[in-house]
């Protein structure tokens, strides 16, 4: 058997081969089946870009018209799995909320028909119809309130904003919450796109997929760091803060959150789509002291850390992006996962399409030929 060198975290080998998305991190481009993020972030929607995610191609109007109003008629969620998020502790994360509830809708939809085209697009529609309920329901809940119902009037984003605040959004505010989804939809094989992969390799039920990459997601070293941008902006406080503040990190070689990335060594697209975005909220709905800070940040990390690649990331400019429409910062990462779920679904199909169960090897590093003691004698 061919012995292969041990790369931690699998660095550089390819997991799958894909067609959903593709990095050029020396360029800075990302691309979804082929087409560019700035030109989706401009004139797509979600819905539309998650059905050429998922499904390879723009929709014709009217297979988008189709398709939105089938997502828009599954948005509610079932009383069984309201009353289940009822008895979730109000302190719990909502993540683990999130991966607890995509879990249970198996419970309802347990069929497996997985090479039937229907049962596909129905667990396609459910899934992408149903987390924003389920997001929008536990923050309610937790603060003691009932859960709002979905409005079929309603755009998908203007939806989930209608469902969190209890109001009707502005639509300036819904349309940037729209095209922060695109951003976060698809990624190339990052660590719960690979975990919704060895899942779907089972060929297990879509919702355990989703629910596996939730809890994947949520760690903070990969769905968590636009959290974790607030709190430094926080600390932070001012722009005057913002150069002592860095070189204290550079001398601790303590990491600045929001910036580096694995694969970008230029700035990441979408953090420049972001602060954009952010700049027009800011326009609308009033300045924000922390968007001036971050911009300082960017100034002075470009000139100490530009020769190491170090530049903004996704997480940067959407907390700040969030934060502005009012959005907990603990829901930043279950709005990541709203986003994504089309990324993965659009993986889970490509891995049925040509399924092969992973099963990679190891490096045993331990011993052998152990004898057994006995336990009075250890
Ligand atoms: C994203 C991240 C994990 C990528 O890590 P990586 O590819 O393994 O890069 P490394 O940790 O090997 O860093 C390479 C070099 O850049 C430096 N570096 C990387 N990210 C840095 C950051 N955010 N702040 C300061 N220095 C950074 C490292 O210290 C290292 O320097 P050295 O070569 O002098 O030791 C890393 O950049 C990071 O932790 N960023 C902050 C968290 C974050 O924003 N995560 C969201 C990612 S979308």
């Amino acid at each position: 058997m061919m012995v292969c060198e041990y790369k931690p975290g699998l660095e550089g080998i390819p997991a799958a081969e894909s067609s959903v998305s593709d990095v050029d991190g020396q360029k800075g481009i990302l691309e979804y089946r082929g087409i560019r993020i700035e030109e989706l972030a401009q004139k797509s929607t979600f819905l539309e870009t998650a059905y050429l995610l998922i499904w390879g191609q723009l929709p014709t109007s009217e297979e988008l018209q189709a398709f939105e109003h089938e997502v828009r008629f599954h948005r509610r969620i079932k009383y069984r799995i309201r009353d289940m998020m009822k008895c979730f502790p109000e302190s719990g994360h909502p993540m683990d909320a999130l991966q607890a509830s995509a879990a249970a809708l198996g419970l309802f939809y347990s069929r497996r028909d997985l090479h039937n085209p229907a049962y596909i697009r129905d667990a396609v529609v459910r899934l992408l119809a149903t987390i924003p309920t389920m997001v929008a329901a536990f923050q309610l809940m937790r603060k003691g309130n009932d859960p709002v119902r979905p409005r079929d009037d309603l755009d998908y984003s203007a939806n989930f904003l209608y469902m969190l605040n209890e109001k009707e959004p502005d639509p300036l505010a819904a349309r940037i919450f729209d095209v922060c989804l695109i951003l976060h939809a698809e990624h190339t094989m990052n660590a719960s796109t690979f975990s919704a992969r060895v899942t779907a390799s089972t060929l297990t039920d879509p919702y355990a997929v989703v629910a596996s990459a939730v809890g994947t997601l949520g760690g903070p070293l990969h769905g968590g760091a636009n959290e974790e941008v607030i709190q430094m902006l926080e600390e932070i406080g001012s722009v005057g803060n913002v150069r002592p503040y860095l070189e204290d990190c550079l001398q601790r070689k303590a990491k600045i959150m929001g910036f580096g990335h694995r694969v970008y060594k230029v700035k990441d697209p979408r953090a420049t789509i972001l602060q954009d975005l952010a700049q027009q909220l800011f326009a609308k709905f009033g300045s924000d002291k922390y968007y001036d800070i971050a911009v300082e940040m960017e100034r002075v990390v470009e000139e100490k850390l530009a020769h190491k690649g170090i530049y903004p990331n996704v997480d940067f400019y959407s907390g700040l992006v969030y934060a502005k429409l009012g959005i907990p910062t603990d829901l930043f990462t279950p709005i990541f996962a709203i986003a994504r779920v089309a990324g993965w679904l659009a993986h889970w199909k490509e891995q049925l399409a040509e399924n092969r169960i992973f099963r990679p090897t190891q490096v045993y590093n331990g011993q052998h030929e152990i004898a057994y003691t006995a336990i009075e004698e250890r």
